[in-house]
C-alpha cells in the first residue's frame, strides 16, 4: 500500500507523511495569515498608486502590487507542498484594522504614512516571517526555496520604501514624522498583537497548545518570530533616517506590549521614556 501521496515532479516530498496533525495546524495558521497579509498588500499598493504624481512611481507601485499577487499564489503552492490547505478560520481579525488604517491615510492623501505602514511596518514583519521559513534550520527544500523567493521580493519592497521615505524626509521631515507617530500608534499594536497572540489564538480558537507541537521536517518557532519581527522593525526605524528624538519614545512605548518586548529593548539600549498618545505626548 502506498503511504506517500504522489508529488509534482521536481518537488521535494516533505511534510506529507512526517507532519503531525498539530504541526499541520501550525503551518495552516502561519501560511493562511501570511496569505492574508499578501492580500492586504495588494489592496494597499493598488490604493496607493493614486497618491503618486510621477508616472514612473505609479508603474513601480503597480508592479509591487503584482508581485504581492504572485506571493499569494506562491503561498498557496507552499501550502500544497507541506500538505495543508488555506483555512480562513485561522485569519487574525487585526488584518482588517490594519487595512482600515491604511485606507484612512489614503483618504488624507498622506503618502508618507502609507509608505510607512505598508513598505516599512508590514514588510518588516513579512521579512522576519519569510526569514524564519527560509532559515537553514529548514534545510534546502521546496519550502525554503519558496520562502527565499518571497523574502527577496519583500527585501526589495522594504528598500524601495526606505528610498522613498528618505526623499520625503528631505522635503518635509515634520509631516513624515507626524505620519510615523500616527502609523506606529495605530498599526504596531495590531501587527505585534497578532504575533504576540499567536499561541493564545491557536489555543483559544483551535485547542492547539503551541509548546506541544512536535516539529517534523519544518521548524516554526512563533516566539522566535516575535523577537525577529521586533528586531527587524526597530532596526529599520533607526536605518530609515528618522529623527532619533522621535523614534526613541516610539520604540520605548512598545515595552508596554509585553515583557519579552521589554527585555529585547533593554538589549537594544533604548532607554527613552515611552510615549502614549492617550496622554497627549505626541
Ligand atoms: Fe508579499
Ligand atoms: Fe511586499
Amino acid at each position: 500500500m502506498e503511504l506517500t501521496p504522489s508529488m509534482p515532479e521536481g518537488i521535494t516530498p516533505i511534510g506529507f507523511v512526517q507532519n503531525s496533525p498539530e504541526l499541520q495546524q501550525l503551518l495552516t495558521y502561519v501560511i493562511t495569515n501570511a496569505r492574508a497579509g499578501e492580500l492586504m498588500a495588494v489592496d494597499n499598493y493598488t490604493e496607493m498608486v493614486q497618491l503618486f504624481e510621477q508616472t514612473d512611481d505609479k508603474i513601480a507601485t503597480v508592479q509591487q502590487a503584482n508581485e504581492e499577487c504572485k506571493h499569494i499564489l506562491l503561498l498557496e503552492k507552499l501550502a500544497g507542498v507541506v500538505g495543508v490547505s488555506i483555512d480562513e478560520t485561522y485569519v487574525h481579525e487585526q488584518w482588517v484594522g490594519l487595512r482600515e488604517n491604511f485606507h484612512e491615510a489614503v483618504g488624507r492623501r498622506e503618502l508618507a504614512t502609507c509608505l510607512i505602514i505598508q513598505d516599512l511596518m508590514v514588510e518588516s514583519l513579512a521579512i522576519a516571517m519569510y526569514e524564519t521559513f527560509a532559515s537553514e534550520a529548514n534545510g534546502v527544500t521546496e519550502t525554503s526555496r519558496i520562502a527565499r523567493q518571497l523574502l527577496d521580493d519583500e527585501l526589495e519592497h522594504l528598500d524601495m520604501g526606505l528610498g522613498r521615505i528618505s526623499t520625503l524626509l528631505a522635503e518635509d521631515a515634520d509631516t513624515v514624522h507626524d505620519g510615523l507617530r500616527w502609523a506606529h500608534h495605530r498599526c504596531m499594536p495590531l501587527l505585534f498583537g497578532m504575533v504576540k497572540d499567536s499561541c493564545d489564538f491557536l489555543c483559544r480558537e483551535k485547542s492547539l497548545v503551541c509548546e506541544t507541537v512536535a516539529m517534523g521536517p519544518i521548524a516554526i518557532d512563533l516566539k522566535m518570530l516575535e523577537m525577529a519581527a521586533l528586531d527587524r522593525y526597530v532596526s529599520m526605524l533607526y536605518e530609515a533616517g528618522f529623527d532619533p528624538a522621535v523614534v526613541n519614545p516610539l520604540v520605548a512605548s512598545m515595552a508596554a506590549y509585553d515583557p519579552s518586548v521589554r527585555e529585547a529593548l533593554e538589549v537594544t539600549g533604548v532607554s527613552a521614556q515611552g510615549c502614549d498618545p492617550s496622554t497627549g505626548c505626541c
